[in-house]
């Protein structure tokens, strides 16, 4: 993953390439590190641990030059130290990257068998020797790294500064994105649209396996023949600002509050309130044809498809496989000529994803995105956009986005029943009005913050957590195991509340709170059965449930928590809240770091 940043142009830049880097901290965060070029020297600093680190070194050490590059980092080879930390240099060259050279081994092998001396255990560290010998050997910048491109195998995005050459960044993309900015008299690199929001929005997208020279004047892209091309120029759109956390302690805290309103925004495109119909934000796709639904994502999109599962079947009628992104590529999947292949993607950009997108697309399956940045690869790439509006999603644990998929991924399956012709007399209308009420009843959920945040303790002092659902809870329960290991790092696993007698229920004992999500309704009354098979072995059970539910089985739980009544359609969404208000306030109890959890990057764009 990592993030990338870099300008060539006629001011210091050292200060707005940590300004890029924290706008790309989503991305990485265990170490940071600028290089510039300067008085015919290339000069970096490095630091460990996070972008704050880096920001300390330069204040006490600053960094002059007009051309720079910059890198916050997510390790993949070497540990996070400062040593493995980008920009990687020699004598002549720095190197930022994100990706992974997966023929490393045999180019550091190759390399050192010439007398090159390794500094760092990354993998990156090949592509600042190859460059660098092939500049020792007389080769202009551009003649360098064309001639080293093709040695290199994986995934990249890359931006390489050369110490004779102040005025020139030269940067190159395959299966890692890499946008160019154009400014008055500077030119950007960057792995986004975002990280260069205060620099430019006048952003052009590489296409892969493209290079770029950047000067002052502007930049020269050159395709995987080395063929000069265009690529065209956009607006992003993105502002100069940072998202700011408002009044609350964390990005993810605003972000769960954020979702009565996001989702409101996200139904807009997907609802006529009016008219009483679901609709599409492209209506002219005609869905009607549909035979078979393929949903891939991974984590918590992946328990967003994994609902949409139960709603595809129920209302549309059609069979949809459903699998994790990182799965399904090295499987053999069989798709069905007049498919449609479903990716959901907060970041639009997960490697795994992407890569099960481009592969279904040459297959000839329609691709359905459903994603929250407009400008990501997925976005672009997929026949039909189906936009979540949730805005910028900060906190590394995703929540506001998991709910707008889930409003949007409703609303397709509604639309596809339609298009089908299965809705009877009012059906499609009660459908509408449901999802209409799914913000109202988010606020509502948000109303018992505070006693979820009193029942926090007793799960923070336990070693292993288990949660229960069945049906469309089922992906809830483990969504919200998830939500738990990630930010609190408390072991937690999610269950089928049927399938706890087949193993599991071995697990139990007074040491390990099972939390069960049971809305009354159609299920309740299974999955009560099961967890009152928990309780008869001494298991402590939290139960999440609507005032009937907790009035009903509520007995016995070592804690309660009431939601609203809703209907079991919207359920998903407003469940989703408790679970994780639930991980927050574990979290904030434990003291860990909530937004940028130890190991973790926001978007995960190596496979
Ligand atoms: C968990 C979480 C991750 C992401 C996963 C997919 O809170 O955020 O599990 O859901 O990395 O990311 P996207 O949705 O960007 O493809």
């Amino acid at each position: 993953m990592c993030g990338i940043v870099g300008i060539v142009g006629r001011e210091e830049v050292a200060e707005r390439l940590l300004d890029g880097l924290r706008r790309l901290e989503y991305r990485g965060y265990d170490s940071a590190g600028i290089a510039t070029d300067h008085g015919g020297r290339i000069e970096r600093r490095r630091a460990s641990g996070k972008l704050v680190n880096l920001a300390r070194e330069l204040a006490a050490d600053p960094l002059p030059g007009c051309t720079g590059i910059a890198h916050t980092r997510w390790a993949t080879h070497g540990g996070p130290t400062t040593n493995n930390a980008h920009p990687h240099a020699t004598d002549e060259v720095a190197v930022v990257h994100n990706g992974i050279i997966e023929n490393f081994k045999a180019l550091r092998d190759e390399l050192i068998g010439r007398g090159r001396v390794f500094t760092s255990e990354t993998d990156t560290e090949v592509v600042a020797h190859l460059v660098s010998e092939k500049v020792e050997a007389g080769f202009d910048p551009v003649g360098a790294v064309r001639e080293v491109l093709p040695r290199l195998h994986g995934a990249f995005a890359l931006a390489i500064l050369f110490r004779k050459h102040p005025d020139m960044l030269i940067g190159a993309r395959l299966g890692s994105p890499l946008v160019v900015g154009y400014g008055e008299g500077e030119t950007y690199l960057g792995s986004d649209a975002l990280a260069l929001g205060p620099l430019t929005q006048r952003i052009a997208y590489l296409d892969e396996g493209d290079w770029v020279v950047c000067t002052e004047e502007g930049a020269q892209v050159y395709d995987r023949d080395n063929k000069p091309v265009e690529r065209a120029v956009t607006i992003s759109g993105v502002t100069g600002e940072l998202v700011s956390k408002g009044n609350h302690r964390h990005y993810m805290l605003k972000e769960i509050y954020e979702q009565p309103i996001v989702v409101a925004q996200t139904l807009r495109s997907y609802l006529q309130r009016m008219e009483e119909r679901v609709t599409l934000p492209i209506p002219e796709f005609d869905l009607s044809a549909i035979k078979r639904v393929t949903i891939v994502a991974c984590g918590t999109s992946f328990y967003a498809g994994m609902v949409a599962k139960y709603w595809f079947e129920q209302f549309a009628r059609v069979p949809v496989d459903l699998d994790v992104a990182s799965e399904f590529r090295y499987r053999a999947p069989v798709m069905e000529p007049g498919g449609l292949m479903i990716v959901i993607s907060q970041s639009g950009e997960t490697a795994d994803t992407l890569a099960a997108l481009r592969h279904a697309k040459a297959e000839g399956q329609t691709i359905a995105a459903v994603v929250n940045v407009p400008t990501s690869s997925m976005a672009r790439e997929a026949d039909l956009l189906l936009p979540t509006h949730a805005g910028p999603e900060i906190g590394v644990a995703s929540t506001k986005a998991f709910t707008c998929q889930l409003a949007v991924l409703a609303a397709l399956a509604a639309n596809l029943a339609h298009a089908k012709g299965l809705f009877k007399d009012g059906e499609e209308r009660q459908i509408v009005r449901h999802l209409g009420e799914a913000p109202a009843a988010l606020n509502a959920a948000l109303a018992y913050d505070e006693s979820i945040q009193e029942m926090a303790g007793a799960v923070a002092g336990a070693r292993d957590v288990l949660y229960l659902g069945r049906g469309t809870d089922y992906p809830l329960a483990l969504e919200g195991a998830l939500k738990l290991k990630e930010i609190s790092y408390i072991h937690a696993e999610g269950y089928a509340a049927g399938e706890m007698k087949h193993g599991p229920i071995a697990l139990i004992d007074e040491n390990v709170p099972v939390i069960v999500i049971a809305p009354s309704g159609p299920l309740f009354e299974k999955t009560v059965s099961n967890m009152q098979e928990v309780q008869a072995r001494g298991g402590k059970v939290i139960l999440i449930s609507d005032y009937d539910g907790i009035q009903a089985a509520g007995e016995g739980c070592i804690a309660t928590i009431t939601m609203p009544k809703v209907h079991p359609l919207i359920a998903p969404l407003v469940y989703a809240v408790p679970v994780q208000l639930l991980a927050y306030h574990v979290a904030v109890a434990k003291g860990t770091d909530v937004d940028q959890p130890r190991n973790l990057a926001k978007s995960v764009t190596v496979e």
